[in-house]
């Protein structure tokens, strides 16, 4: 099969494979990278950036970055990441745009530009693809307008094109996150450091940390208070300097779990995954798929300790798996919300039937992902419920060949593709090309697992 690509076929077809056996470098972590280029463009000097992710979302981000007037230059990198070398005046030597700035289908940038324009002393309009305009923004609008910056949104302030008329400095803020959302904090974290006094954000369930760390290793200090019922208290001073860094981004630990997932219901596969960033707020796909019983094998870098201000990074080796089924709450959603719909064909393969409870926000994503997981996986045989915002998998049915549809959605596109590899039959994926926003590789992969 021809590696789909975002103008390439309309349809991939994956047929069923005996064995897999790989080892698999993956795209530099889509999460950080985005962060990584960011911060560099309200650092002074210059910036490396090593292994980032090469997806259509982080080329919006560095496209972006540009557009404000840092120097963006990107080199070579191994096929599945890239590098970057941003030099910069710092945030007060960013200018405005003079057009819109293009999110493309990238949430991500739509969300953290938010909070750097919002402190800053200039008009921006931040837009994107269609299902970026479907993207909530009032999350983002709310708490940027209580730090003093202007914003405004298409229908009633729900949508984007998003306007952002930035104020320096900005009010320092105590607000808590209306939804479990790293965008949110970052954004907040963001415009914080452009505020007159300490920014402190909330947020009920502790969601990625990536830029408290990046911040602390750029010399911004981020305290981090944790509350008996689980909520976490981020806060940062406004008016810090944002260090310069050369740094290398892990192996994106979403990207792994297509493979997790993949070898552990298939009958024959061993899969060496290299590098995968195992960051604890970052890794619940892992220790889910292993309370499933998913044998997965993990080999930390160095020393393996969590200092809180690098990324720690392990090796993992994922073989074939009898897996049980699973109760997944909202909290358990929020740390997996990329994987939950890998998460759901891994239950098709297991024994009972795994329940993922409170997983409304997946409605908010690149597609509704409650409705186009179930439809992709139901095509293919599988049994599903969908109750609310609750999901039923009922395990131990096996999968066969059929149509799904990736309705554009990254993450759908790969899960229905890894379905293929264990479905009898052909499945085919309709839009597939979407796999590029995060993974620009994986069908390339694909093709290098089936050994
Ligand atoms: C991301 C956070 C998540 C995730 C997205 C990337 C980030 O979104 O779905 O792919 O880099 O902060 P929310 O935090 O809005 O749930």
């Amino acid at each position: 099969m021809n590696a789909p690509t975002a103008a390439g076929p309309s349809v991939a077809h994956v047929a069923a494979s005996a064995r897999l056996r790989a080892e698999l470098r993956l795209p530099g972590d889509k999460s950080i990278s985005h962060r990584a280029l960011i911060l560099a463009a309200l650092a002074t000097g210059e910036s490396l950036i090593e292994g980032a992710g090469d997806g259509a979302d982080v080329r919006s981000t560095a496209g972006i970055v540009a557009a404000l007037g840092a120097l963006v230059e990107r080199l070579p990198g191994d096929g599945s990441t890239v590098g970057y070398r941003v030099v910069s005046q710092g945030a007060d030597g960013l200018s405005e745009p003079d057009r819109i700035l293009d999110c493309g289908n990238s949430g991500t940038s739509l969300r953290l530009f938010s909070g750097v324009l919002a402190g800053l002393p200039m008009t921006a309009v931040l837009d994107g693809d269609d299902s970026l305009r479907r993207r909530p923004v009032a999350r983002i609008i709310e708490p940027l307008r209580s730090m003093g910056a202007v914003l405004h949104g298409r229908r009633h302030d729900s949508l984007p094109p998003l306007t952002v008329v930035g104020r320096t400095p900005l009010r320092a803020i105590d607000v808590a996150t209306s939804v479990p959302s790293a965008q949110v904090k970052s954004a907040i974290l963001l415009a914080g450091l452009r505020a007159d006094g300490r920014t402190t954000v909330h947020e009920s369930v502790a969601t990625r940390d990536h830029m408290e760390r990046m911040l602390r290793a750029r010399g911004v200090p981020v305290e981090r208070a944790d509350a008996p019922d689980g909520s976490v208290a981020w806060t940062v001073a406004g008016g810090m300097t944002v260090r310069a860094v050369t740094e290398r981004v892990p192996g994106d630990v979403s990207a792994a779990a297509f493979w997790l997932v993949a070898a552990a219901i298939h009958p024959d596969a061993e899969l060496l995954l290299r590098d995968v960033g195992v960051n604890p707020s970052r890794r619940a796909i892992i220790d889910i798929l292993r309370s499933m019983g998913a044998d997965i094998e993990e080999r930390p870098h160095g020393d393996g300790l969590d200092d809180g201000v690098g990324e720690p990074l392990a090796d993992l080796i994922v073989r074939s798996s009898s897996l049980r089924a699973v109760d997944l709450g909202p909290a358990e959603v929020a740390t997996a919300i990329d994987e939950i719909p890998v998460l759901c064909l891994a239950a098709t393969a297991a024994t009972g039937t795994t329940v993922i409870r409170g997983a409304g926000e997946l409605r908010n994503k690149e597609s509704d992902r409650i409705s186009g997981t179930a439809a992709g996986l139901r095509a293919l045989g599988a049994r599903i419920e969908v109750d609310g915002d609750d999901l039923h998998v009922h395990g131990g049915t096996p999968l066969h060949g059929g149509e799904t549809d990736s309705l554009d959605d990254h993450r759908l596109a790969m899960t229905f593709a890894i379905a293929g590899l264990v479905a009898t039959g052909r499945t085919s994926i309709g839009r597939p090309g979407s796999a590029a926003v995060s993974y620009p590789g994986f069908f390339d992969d694909l093709e290098r697992v089936r050994a």
